[in-house]
């Protein structure tokens, strides 16, 4: 006969692992499919059109709203992600130029710039709202990137991973242009409600955390740490999954 305490305790983690299980459920209903739907080849379409688009055109205001843009801003700023000594810098699916604007405030003067992008469109709307020289910028998939390998100390990738049906495809392929040594920050986002939620705005998927993590370590790219403000931001996971990684 098991002691009174140890069966509430008992029943109240079985309720608990309920809760949890319903939760995961619920996220995977609210979660958009189309990704899993059609082909990588299709879904790339797709969101090329998403954001050569309207909705493309709202992105930095949306960027604004959910605070995505404060979040990576401080991160830079408070050097939780430190730029300092970077000389080759590349900005992943750099969308309105969200994260670019805060290499070009708190990269050092001498570090090149690189910003690339699956939509045409996007990185325009990125050079109207930057109104810099500094970046060079590049249509490319991340799949198929088209820098030579080692050619980056840096990279910064904000919520782009989530538009490849397989992490793999993409964490591979930035290992390789990435100098042994080299840092990124990678936000994506999480498996969650408010993942599920902006998976449905922008027909992405969202990652399990620790999952990620051991696909990371398959592509020689060691999670580091993760980044948290408070512990509020931690207890919300908002932003989702904010991690340094490091090239073996
Ligand atoms: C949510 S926006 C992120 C913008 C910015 N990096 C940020 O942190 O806010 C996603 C961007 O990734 C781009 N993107 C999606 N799939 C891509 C791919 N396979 N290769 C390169 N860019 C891609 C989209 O065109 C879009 O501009």
């Amino acid at each position: 006969m098991l002691p009174r305490v140890t069966k509430r305790r008992l029943s109240r983690r079985s309720r608990m692992r309920g809760a949890r299980k319903q939760r995961n459920v619920l996220n995977r209903l609210l979660e958009h499919r189309l990704i899993k739907r059609v082909s990588f080849e299709e879904y790339r379409e797709k969101v090329r059109d998403v954001y050569d688009g309207p909705q493309g055109a709202m992105l930095a205001t949306c960027s604004l709203l959910s605070l995505h843009t404060t979040l990576g801003e401080r991160l830079i700023q408070k050097r939780q992600f430190d730029l300092h000594g970077s000389r080759h810098i590349l900005d992943v699916g750099s969308g309105a130029g969200q994260i670019a604007k805060h290499l070009l405030k708190y990269a050092d003067p001498e570090a090149e710039l690189t910003c690339f992008d699956l939509s045409h469109e996007m990185l325009r709307r990125a050079r109207n709202r930057l109104k810099s020289a500094r970046p060079r910028f590049v249509v490319a998939d991340l799949t198929q990137l088209p820098f030579d390998d080692a050619s980056f100390d840096c990279v910064t990738c904000g919520y782009v991973l989530e538009h490849l049906p397989d992490a793999q495809f993409g964490l591979a392929e930035l290992s390789r242009v990435m100098m042994p040594g080299a840092r990124m920050l990678l936000l994506t986002t999480e498996d969650n409600f408010s993942g599920a939620m902006t998976s449905r705005m922008w027909c992405c998927r969202t990652y399990n955390r620790r999952e990620l993590a051991r696909i990371c370590e398959d592509v020689s790219l060691r999670w580091h740490k993760e980044l948290w403000f408070t512990r509020m931001h931690r207890a919300l996971r908002a932003g989702g999954i904010c991690v340094e990684l490091v090239k073996q």
